[in-house]
Formats: C-alpha cells, structure tokens, sequence
C-alpha cells in the first residue's frame, strides 16, 4: 500500500466509529457503499473531498435490502481493493462493520418509508426499500455526517432517503449525484461484473433506449405512452433485453403520468440473463 493508503484508517465497530469520528475536522461527507467499489463512487468520494473536510466512507452489504438469499450470496466482495480505492481519493475512514455491528442482537426496528417507495423498483423488489431506509437510518446516526453522497442511477432510492431523512429529522443533507457512464452509455453498477460478454456488448440499449425517448421529448414529444413505447421498442430490438418496466413518472412523486410536463422521469429495469440493470434519465 501507498503511504497515502496508510492513512485511510479502517474501523469495524459502533465504538471505534465514534472514537474515530472524534479527532476528525467537520463538516464530514459521508459515502456509504456496499463496497465493490466503481468511478461511481469514486465521483461521490471526489465530490464530498472537494465540498468537505474529511470524507467518511462505508462498507455493508446490508442482508435487509436482498430479497432472495442467492442475490446476496452472490454480491461481489473486495475490501482490500476498495479499501486501497478509498485511499487514492483521501477517504480519511472507512466504517466496514459485521452485520451484528450495524443489526445487533434484538433489533427489530424497520424504516418503512411510504408514497415514493411503492412503485417501480418498490413494487419490483418488495422490501428492498424497508431494508435501505433502515440501514441508511442506522448509518447516519451512526456517522452524524453534514452530507451523505449519492448517485442519481439509483433515483428512486435518494428520493427514499431524502423523504426517511426529512421524516426522522436527520440533519444530514442528502446530495444526489449524476450518473457514471461508460463511453458505450452503459451505467456503471456494481452489477455489471456479472454481464456475460454478450451481454456487455448488449447492455447498452438501455441507455440507448432512454436517450431516444429523451430526444423525442426535446423534439416536442409530450404523450407518456409515446415515450414508453418507444423505449419498449428500443429494447425490443435487442434479443439479449429482457424488459421489466418502462416509466414516465413525476420527478419528484414517481406517480406515471399521461402529459409529461417537466421535471419527469424516464426509467427502466431491463434484465439480461440473471443480472438486472437499472439507470434513468431526467427530463428537465
Ligand atoms: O446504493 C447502495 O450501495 C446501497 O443501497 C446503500 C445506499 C449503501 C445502502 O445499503
């Protein structure tokens, strides 16, 4: 490790944190992963180190936010590497608890955040959100950070936050970020190291998709049913594309509208063999 890397200081308890926390200049930025980490935590990591004094990080795979215990099993891990990550980009420490740590014995508290958790990936996934409000809960109080970073791919969950945040009066400000793409357009995900080759080479109709219908809807387009269609269309085109939804939903309600009037938001769940993939784009 670099001498740089050295001085990212990795904690693994409640108390430790907070011992840590201690000798640490505010404000804090706070990232929290679940490790396996990409450039688009990096971005969110560069982001909090240019906005904060000192950059706090975390690593949980939250067991609560899975629905089968496959998807789990199956998440990628690589602390070492994401911890060498952190330290190129001045993360001054890094929270990588057990799951004891974070859920210990007799916790049985859920944060079940409503209206903007239902549709989408809420109906798509049900209690993946009970699982992220409640762990992003836990974390923030635990951390006490002035920012918490995150990416806008996951759009659906920083509305969750923000409205669980607000909700428990958490003074954490929740900062969403633009998403990283490849320069094909796919969406960087944790998820894409599982994408077969073929797939890869396939995976990039989803933004191919949104941006088309993101173009009509600059050339004047406003029927939602027009814009859906034509995303479904696009994904029809390619063999490898298994669509679950397309929306044309409020920006700030995800309710599916008839007359898209801005802000809106266009978004997609499309599963190549076992891997799903998200990603979105805003009409503003
Ligand atoms: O986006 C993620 O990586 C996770 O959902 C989060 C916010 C870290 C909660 O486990």
């Amino acid at each position: 490790m670099t001498d740089i890397a050295r001085s990212t200081r990795v904690v693994r308890t409640r108390a430790e944190l907070r011992e840590a926390l201690g000798g640490l200049p505010r404000p804090i930025g706070f990232v929290p992963t679940m490790g396996w980490l990409h450039v688009g935590h990096r971005s969110l990591m560069q982001r909090a180190r240019a906005e904060d004094a000192t950059t706090v990080v975390s690593i949980f795979v939250n067991p609560r936010q899975f629905g089968a215990p496959s998807d789990l099993e199956q998440y990628p891990r690589a602390e070492a590497r994401d911890v060498e990550i952190c330290a190129e980009e001045g993360v001054a420490l890094v929270f990588a608890p057990a799951v004891e740590e974070v859920y210990p014995p007799g916790f049985d508290t859920t944060v079940s955040v409503g209206a903007v958790a239902r549709p989408l990936e809420g109906a798509a996934r049900p209690g993946h959100f009970e699982g992220v409000a409640t762990v992003v809960a836990v974390l923030f109080n635990l951390v006490g950070a002035e920012r918490a970073y995150f990416g806008r791919k996951d759009y659906q969950q920083l509305l969750v936050i923000r409205q669980m945040a607000r909700d428990l009066a958490i003074a954490t400000e929740v900062v969403g970020l633009p998403t990283v793409r490849a320069p094909d357009g796919l969406a960087v995900s944790s998820r894409n190291v599982h994408l077969s080759p073929a797939e890869r080479v396939a995976a990039p109709v989803v933004h191919r998709a949104l941006a088309g219908a993101v173009a009509a809807w600059q050339r004047g387009e406003r029927s939602a049913d027009a814009l859906r269609r034509m995303m479904s269309d696009a994904l029809a085109g390619e063999p490898l594309a298994n669509p679950e939804y397309v929306s044309v939903a409020d920006a700030r309600t995800l309710r599916e509208l008839e007359v898209v009037e801005a802000p809106a938001l266009l978004s997609t769940a499309v599963r190549f063999g076992s891997t799903r993939l998200i990603d979105n784009e805003p009409l503003e």
